[in-house]
């Protein structure tokens, strides 16, 4: 693999060089794919200025000029679908199917919100005054600041700033340092669609903290937008109450998935690979513990670990990879540490259990795990599966339920009252029924308890961007 982006730009008003970069370099290698802008405290602070500017214009455009701005983005976006997905697979370790398939959900959220921007209506409501006409009308809530993560680096820039432009709202992206170069191939697409200078910003940087703080500090941004660990979500929180901004935080999660007695073996078989090693298991969605009905436990479990082992461990470049490497070291010394001290306790490795060279991991399933496993209350962020016996349907919620995370939830059955009764008791801001992969971009995402606040996605998602103003009018 060789170095094949730079660019040591950012976007702010116009194309800037802040004079610092940092390195990119390639999970799949470890070696450099190429360095990018490293804005800091004085670049944060002029694009405020710059947002602030851009929202008094960007504002009084006209919805369906809005919309037509954020179809042509989408346009773009599908037209460097293999771009996209290339950018992906070299900074972040993608396999490349993946990414093409990301691009195209990313284009998805901009498709939406560009018809959602001429569907931002208001009310027209009765007084008992007989002399008063009273309104409920929406405005765009100002400037916004996003932080995406590197693990949907193309999705997660455009489930937040697609709302926001729809809503007339500027946005300021800090992608996070693993996936600079994504973020910025969508600024320079959204400037290439006509996107007006300033109402979409894209600041890498190396050391996030300082231009945080200048975002969280500054009244003139009125929403913040963040995805990524409940650790630094429950930071941003506290940091929001000075300024009273809006927040949307889409945190950590321990996804179960409960496969009942009555499933159809296949069917959850397919699904439970497809939730837990998508990109690696680097997922906020995918399960973290998988609960089998005591009478299909050996059956899924043999049928499980064979569908495992045929996953194709490879170059995130290839089409034929199924599973590319971890992020980062981190990431890669989670996974063993989870995995060990699950070993250390009697867990038993089924398939994997090893790191196998370079941030790659076999995928791995266990048995034998009990709720003493940090696997069991902690996100792996990796492709390791425990599976755990089950008996009764209500011991099953209740263990599924027994975590302060609420993001996503799994279960597979043919039994239409169970699929309704499970899906209602599950403590989760999404549930999958007989669906590994239920995200959309017309759908709400997001999460209850410390998994977060707000939705993303779908009509739900515009709102996050729009303040309600109540007019009233005597009219004599
Ligand atoms: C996430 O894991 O944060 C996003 C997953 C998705 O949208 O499918």
């Amino acid at each position: 693999m060789t170095t094949t982006v730079t660019y040591p730009r950012y976007l702010s008003d116009d194309w800037h060089d802040p004079g610092r970069h940092f390195d990119v370099n390639s999970p799949a290698t470890q070696t450099l794919v190429g360095k990018a802008a490293d804005c800091g405290e004085a670049e944060a602070r002029a694009a405020v200025d710059i947002a602030w500017r851009a929202f008094e214009s960007w504002r009084a455009v006209n919805a369906f000029e809005r919309s037509a701005t954020l179809r042509r983005w989408h346009g773009l976006i599908m037209a460097h679908q293999e771009e996209l997905g290339r950018l992906m697979a070299l900074e972040m370790g993608k396999p490349i199917r993946e990414g093409r398939a990301e691009a195209a959900y990313a284009a998805g959220f901009v498709e939406w919100y560009a018809d959602e921007a001429k569907r931002v209506y208001g009310t027209w409501f009765p007084s008992h005054h007989q002399g008063k006409r009273l309104l409920a009308i929406k405005q765009p809530v100002g400037p916004a600041f996003a932080i995406t993560p590197w693990n949907f680096p193309a999705a997660m820039l455009a489930r937040k700033a697609a709302p926001a432009l729809a809503a007339g709202c500027p946005m300021i992206v800090k992608p996070a340092k693993q996936t600079p170069f994504t973020a910025i191939k969508l600024a320079e697409l959204w400037l290439e669609a006509g996107g007006p200078p300033g109402t979409l910003q894209v600041l890498p940087t190396s050391q996030p903290r300082p231009l945080t703080q200048v975002m969280m500090s500054d009244p003139r941004i009125r929403k913040v937008s963040f995805t990524g660990s409940t650790e630094v979500g429950k930071l941003l929180y506290a940091q929001a109450a000075d300024t009273v901004k809006r927040l949307s935080l889409e945190l950590g999660g321990h996804a179960p998935y409960l496969v009942f007695d009555d499933a159809d073996l296949d069917g959850a078989v397919a699904q439970v690979v497809a939730c837990k090693f998508r990109n690696a298991g680097q997922t906020c969605v995918c399960t973290n513990r998988v609960y089998v009905q005591d009478g299909l436990f050996e059956p899924f479990v043999e049928r499980f670990t064979q569908a495992v082992e045929g996953l194709a461990v490879g170059d995130p470049l290839d089409d034929a990879t199924d599973i590319g490497p971890l992020v980062d070291e981190a990431g890669l010394a989670k996974v063993v540490e989870h995995v060990d001290e699950a070993l250390s306790k009697g867990a038993s490795v089924a398939t994997g259990g090893r790191a196998t060279g370079g941030l790659y991991y076999a995928p791995t399933v266990l048995t034998n795990v009990t709720n003493e496993m940090a696997i069991m209350h902690d996100e792996t962020f990796g492709p390791v599966a425990p599976v755990v016996r089950f008996e009764r349907e209500e011991e099953a919620i209740e263990q599924a339920n027994d975590t302060p995370f609420g993001l996503a939830a799994y279960l597979y059955t043919r039994d239409l009252g169970r699929a309704i009764r499970v899906s209602e008791a599950l403590e989760y801001g999404l549930v999958g029924v007989n669906d590994g992969v239920p995200a959309a971009p017309y759908a709400p995402f997001g999460g209850v308890k410390e998994s977060g606040i707000g939705r993303e996605g779908g009509p739900w998602g515009i709102e996050e961007y729009l303040e309600i103003k109540y007019v009233s009018i005597a009219i004599g």
